[in-house]
Parts: C-alpha cells; structure tokens; sequence
C-alpha cells in the first residue's frame, strides 16, 4: 500500500507528527508494536503526566548541540501545547519549579491525541512489528509485520532504550545507522544511582526517608527531594543529576541547603545546652535522619557536651557529603535515555535526515534530552510537531 508519511511508533512524538501530517492532508500510516498507543503518557508523572514545563530553555537540554533543539522548541513552545490541553478542557495545575500536571489522569492526554489523530484522518497499526526500512525510488519501502508499506517520508519516533519492558527497543537507532547517520553514545539518564557497600551501609537503614537536598557533580547542582533506597539513592535530585554524572565521578549531597549548619549547632549548644543533637537536627531534618545523623557522629552526650570540632564533624557530614557512585539502576528504570541520532545529522527546523531527504528522527531517540520535569515531553510535541509540518 502507498502512504504519504509512515510514522514508527506511536508514543508523544510520533503522535503529535501524525496529527501535523494528517492535518496538512498527508494519508498518514502510525505503526507500533506496543498493544496501546502512548503508554508513556499513560504512565508518567505517577499517572498524572507532567506534559510539559513553563520554564522551558535551552540550558535545560543535554545534547552535543544543545542549541538544536532551539528551533523546534521555539516553533512550538509549551504554551502552544497548553492551548490545546485547553481546547481539549483537560485541567493542569503547575506542581512546583514549573512543572505542569493534568488535575485528572494522564490518559486524558492520550485520548486527546488519538481524537485529533482521528480527526486528522491519520491510519493507527498497534501490535505491529517493524522490520527494515529501505530506500526505493518514490521513497521508502517499510517491512511490517502486515506486509511491506510505501511511503515518501518516514519518521522515526521510536523513543530511546528506557524500560525495555514497555517495548523500548533502539529500534530507530539502527534505523539511523542503516542509513549512515552518525550516533552519539547512549546510557541510561534520569535514573537512581547505585554504591558500594560502604556507603550502602550509610543509606540502606534510611531507606524510605526523603528530603530536600542540594546534589552537585561538576559544575551542575539540583536542589529538590532526595529519597534514600535499599538499592542507592533516588528522588528527583539525584535524578537530575544522574544525567550529568559519569563513571569515577564522585558526587557532593547537602542535606541542609542554604544552611550554615556548623555555625546553627554551635548557637544551639550555646541557646540549648540540654537538648540532644538528634532534638536539635530534627528540626531541620526528617527524625529518622536526624538520629542517623547522630549515630554516625557516634555521639551520646547532651550538647553542651559536644566540642566545637564534633559539630563541625557533624555540620561536615550533612552539607559535604561526597560520595562516589558505582553506577545506576540502568535502563530498567531510567526515565530517558541520553545520546541518540547525532543532530549534527539532522536539520534542525525539520528534524529530516541531512542526506537523506524524506527520512525524519524525532521525539527520545535524537540526541536530545531534557531535565526532569515535563522537558522530555515537550521536545516530543515540539519536534514532532516541527516534521509534521513538512513530512
Ligand atoms: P516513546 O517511548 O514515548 O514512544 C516510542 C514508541 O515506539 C513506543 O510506543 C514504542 O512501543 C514504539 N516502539 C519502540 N520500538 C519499536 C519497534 N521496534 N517496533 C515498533 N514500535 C516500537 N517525561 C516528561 O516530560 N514528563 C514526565 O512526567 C515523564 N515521566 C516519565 C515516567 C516514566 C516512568 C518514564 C519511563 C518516562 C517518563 N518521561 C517523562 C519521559 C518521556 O516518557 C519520554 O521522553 C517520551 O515518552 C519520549 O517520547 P517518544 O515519542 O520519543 O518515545
């Protein structure tokens, strides 16, 4: 059969593509193997689906080029997206640091997507395998499990290798490289980070507390929750941080952001002299870190027993915590995947394949990838939105 534009994979990009084509006219064919279209959607944001961010720039993208998502990002910014949740009247609500949720369920997204796709006229193959995709004069030929399909242009949108159980696959990865495009080292990214035993032993009887923590490696810092596991430590802080950290790099935690930890316990000494250091950081700090705190310090005393140098000891160990992660949870449950379909490759107000005319890469499985907090998805309706105006 002949299409106009074949989309592989029906996730947010690929579906925001398919809405663009259909729109423009474009007999429009959406293929993917999963069983529904958007499960990411469907299960993001613990369900409530954090769709985009009202804070969205550049400096919030890790890429090689991290000015090509510029364009796209600009052609179809987060507002446009909010108009059409809208016009849609699905309700969102800004949760904290910009970050926009639906009030209902992230289904409602999903079933906006596939209405407009229906109303685009767009054609949607679930349970589908894909095979090869091949150069032929009109265009490309597409191997599916239903038989070979024709089209002029195909775009890949089949997302990265995060969570291999929801049919991540690096499919469209060897798309790319059976047409000699150039790749960019992919590894797992927002993602918890696992330790050696030693500092395991510091974690693990914390397991199930969180809080407000500031993590740095390098020169990137994140303030927000830290959530200690039994496997390492999770939470958005460290999530966020994962994306910048690589192996041998050791990373610093600051569990009293903004404090003067070490100057506070000694005017605490001073002001409360019969008050337990435990008493005294659980103030600041959740009870059962506090008493951790306390243990690690091997303190007994009151403290007005404790010296100047012990409070510093202790100060020290809650705001320059350093640590070395030995790697992390991996692609089972990292959110996205970094690297991808070099840009360099690609144009940037397109998304089409420089030497290969017809040929789009959008969404997860272009070396484009945003911090946590609806940045991820806003580059798949952007950038789909940007090759659905043209394949
Ligand atoms: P996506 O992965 O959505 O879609 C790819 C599609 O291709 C899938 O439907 C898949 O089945 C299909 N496919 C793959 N290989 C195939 C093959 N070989 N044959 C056929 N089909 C194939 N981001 C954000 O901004 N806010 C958030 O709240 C969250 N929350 C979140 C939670 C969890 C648990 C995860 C794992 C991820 C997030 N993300 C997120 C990230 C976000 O989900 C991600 O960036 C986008 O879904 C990427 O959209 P794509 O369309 O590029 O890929």
């Amino acid at each position: 059969m002949m299409w106009d534009t074949i989309i592989l994979g029906a996730g947010a990009a690929g579906m925001m593509a398919a809405i663009e084509a259909g729109r423009r006219g474009r007999k429009v064919l959406v293929i993917d193997h999963a069983k529904a279209a958007g499960e990411k959607i469907r299960i993001s944001g613990g369900g409530r689906c954090n769709f985009t961010n009202l804070g969205i720039a550049p400096e919030r993208f890790i890429s090689q080029n991290p000015r090509f998502a510029l364009s796209a990002l600009k052609r179809f910014t987060q507002w446009d997206f909010i108009a059409r949740m809208d016009a849609a009247g699905i309700g969102w609500h800004e949760k904290t640091l910009g970050q926009l949720f639906c009030d209902g369920s992230a289904r409602q997204v999903v079933d906006m997507l596939l209405q407009d796709m229906d109303h685009a006229g767009v054609t949607l193959w679930l349970g589908c395998a894909l095979g090869e995709v091949r150069r032929v004069q009109a265009g490309f030929v597409v191997e599916t499990a239903r038989g070979p399909q024709e089209a002029a242009s195909v775009v890949v949108a089949t997302g990265g290798k995060s969570i291999p159980k929801m049919g991540a696959t690096g499919y469209g990865y060897k798309v790319a490289q059976a047409f000699g495009l150039p790749l960019v080292e992919t590894r797992p990214a927002l993602v918890p980070l696992t330790f050696a035993e030693q500092e395991l032993a510091w974690i693990v009887p914390l397991a199930g507390v969180a809080t407000e923590a500031r993590i740095t490696c390098g020169r990137q810092a994140f303030q927000e929750a830290v959530l200690f596991t039994h496997r390492g430590l999770s939470g958005p802080a460290v999530l966020q941080i994962s994306s910048y950290w690589r192996e041998g790099d050791g990373i610093v935690v600051d569990l009293l952001p903004g404090m003067k930890l070490g100057e506070t316990l000694r005017a605490a000494k001073a002001a409360q002299g019969k008050a337990s250091l435990r008493t005294v950081l659980g103030r600041w700090l959740p009870e059962r870190l506090a008493r951790h705190l306390e243990d690690a310090a091997g303190v007994t005393g009151v403290m007005a027993e404790l010296s100047g140098a012990t409070l510093d000891g202790v100060a020290a160990g809650a705001q320059d915590w350093r640590l070395v992660p030995v790697g992390s949870e991996g692609y089972r449950t990292a959110e996205v995947t970094l690297g991808g379909v070099d840009t360099a490759a690609l144009d940037g107000r397109t998304m089409e394949a420089k030497g290969v005319p017809g040929l789009y890469f959008i969404g997860e499985v272009v070396d484009v990838t945003g911090w946590l907090g609806g940045y991820n998805f806003q580059w798949a309706w952007s950038s789909g939105w940007a090759a659905g105006q043209v394949a």
